[in-house]
């Protein structure tokens, strides 16, 4: 039985008096163990912050990119260390709006993931198909794609310490939530590429919905056999829509 897990996804939003009551309304719920994950991916300059506000309860946190490089002459990037020294579990990597707005290809998104998974980081790796895709029928051939250029950088073995956040680009932030059987499908597709190569290793892998997941449909979605919880946006950044996803995650 995997355990599910719920991961807010701020973007660029926030501030230190935000976050700050944000935190608090969902740490007396979500700061002790429960029957669900769940953990907060910030912008790099309120890491600080939340890593002194979240330390040593069960709200994790992490960030929303990485550089692949260790160090060195690249302006405006953080390395996987820094992000150790603020404590983060959880960095996602290749979110559609990295690759749609900053260029990110599924090589640069593979060698993120090599070089998070080398620093001991969990990263949370974002596949998904655009509308156009969608429509043209070609979302297992894309999805594959972005899954086959990690697994062939860092080895199937690294998804042990990683987790798959699928999300079709078309859903996210939208409104537009893909119906709980379109996400089972495409979940269970990704869960079977990687059970042709190693059927424990897919039996434990997390593969996480997004795509404007509320209160209203999460649920229905974690119902489904292999969707093991969600990456949240928009419904993360209030305090009750986040409990409450979190709630369904955890019934
Ligand atoms: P959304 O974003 O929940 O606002 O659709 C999801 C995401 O981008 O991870």
């Amino acid at each position: 039985m995997r355990r599910k897990l719920v991961a807010g996804n701020w973007k660029m939003y926030g501030g230190l008096a935000s976050n700050r009551a944000l935190l608090l309304d969902l740490l007396p719920v979500l700061g002790s163990n429960g029957a669900a994950d769940s953990a907060v991916c910030v912008p790099y300059p309120y890491l600080a912050q939340v890593q002194e506000l979240l330390k040593g309860t069960a709200l994790a946190w992490g960030a929303q990119n990485m550089s692949e490089q260790a160090q060195g002459a690249y302006t405006g990037e953080v390395s996987a260390t820094m992000l150790n020294e603020f404590g983060c579990r959880y960095v996602l990597v290749g979110h559609s709006e990295r690759r749609a707005l900053y260029g990110e290809n599924n090589q640069t998104v593979a060698a993120k993931f090599l070089a998070a998974t080398k620093a001991g980081l969990t990263p949370i790796l974002c596949l998904g198909e655009t509308l156009e895709q969608r429509e043209a029928g070609i979302t297992e051939h894309v999805v594959s794609a972005q899954l086959d250029a990690v697994t062939q950088a860092a080895g199937l073995a690294a998804f042990g310490n990683a987790v798959i956040a699928y999300e079709p680009v078309w859903a996210i932030g939208t409104g537009r939530t893909a119906t709980p059987e379109q996400a089972q499908d495409v979940h269970a597709f990704i869960r079977s590429r990687i059970a042709q190569v190693d059927s424990s290793l897919a039996q434990k892998l997390r593969i996480l919905y997004g795509g404007s997941v509320k209160p209203q449909n999460a649920a229905e979605l974690f119902a489904k056999a292999d969707i093991d919880g969600g990456l949240i946006g928009g419904a993360s950044l209030v305090a009750k829509d986040f409990l409450a996803i979190c709630a369904a995650a955890a019934s």
